[in-house]
């Protein structure tokens, strides 16, 4: 069995698509938890519906939340997998990014290097995107370390955006290959598939 936790912080639409995978999937994958920086999101009404359990988390302990030294704990003890951040939009703390190195994972819905960093999320992403007048655009999948949208690449998949008359426009045609790739991409890690070498990242 391969554990994965997807963090969210908004619609879940990345949620439903690895929800649908893992379902159809003949890997032996599991959606362990679902956590978010929110008490309310349409991911935790998405994992609720599902019957997935959900968690709230903060830096501080408040009503309901769990901390982040509580969820070290709770994943190690555990066993999961992978960490998978699908639309989160809290930094997540160095202690714990150093507790599970290389086995948290980003999707970003543009090709990095370019348009990543502090404040580059959402359609501020999109936007950036569609006023550079650039033709392609794409998603990647990263693996996170302590700076924004920085650790080593996964995957990249581009996307024409030559036609595309705004930035909503664009966060569609990206957003319906992010529902392809990381799915996908999580199979290749319960496959042991994705190899660092040499501190690139390879999919066998
Ligand atoms: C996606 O575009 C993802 O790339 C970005 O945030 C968005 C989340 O969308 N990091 P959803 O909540 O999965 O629908």
């Amino acid at each position: 069995m391969y554990k994965i936790c997807v963090f969210a912080s908004g619609r879940g639409s990345n949620l439903k698509a690895v929800w649908e995978y893992v379902n159809s999937s003949s890997l032996d994958i599991e959606i362990y938890c679902v956590v978010s920086d929110k008490t309310e999101c349409g991911a935790l009404e998405f994992a609720e519906g599902k019957g997935i359990k959900t968690v709230s988390v903060s830096g501080k302990a408040r009503n309901g939340f769990l901390t982040y030294d509580d969820l070290i704990v709770e994943f190690k003890t555990n066993k999961i997998d992978l960490i998978v951040l699908a639309g989160f939009l809290k930094k997540i703390p160095d202690n714990f990014i150093d507790a599970f190195p290389e086995r948290i994972i980003n999707i970003h819905p543009a090709l990095l290097p370019l348009f990543g960093g502090k404040g580059m999320y959402g359609m501020n992403v999109h936007k950036a995107v569609y006023n550079s007048g650039m033709k392609v655009s794409g998603v990647t999948i990263h693996f996170v370390d302590k700076i924004y949208d920085h650790g080593k690449i996964i995957a990249q998949k581009c996307v024409d955006i030559s036609n595309a008359r705004s930035p909503e426009e664009i966060a569609g045609l990206v957003l319906r290959q992010e529902h392809k790739l990381l799915p996908e991409i999580i199979g290749k890690f319960a496959e042991s598939k994705v190899k660092i070498d040499n501190s690139k990242v390879y999919i066998i």
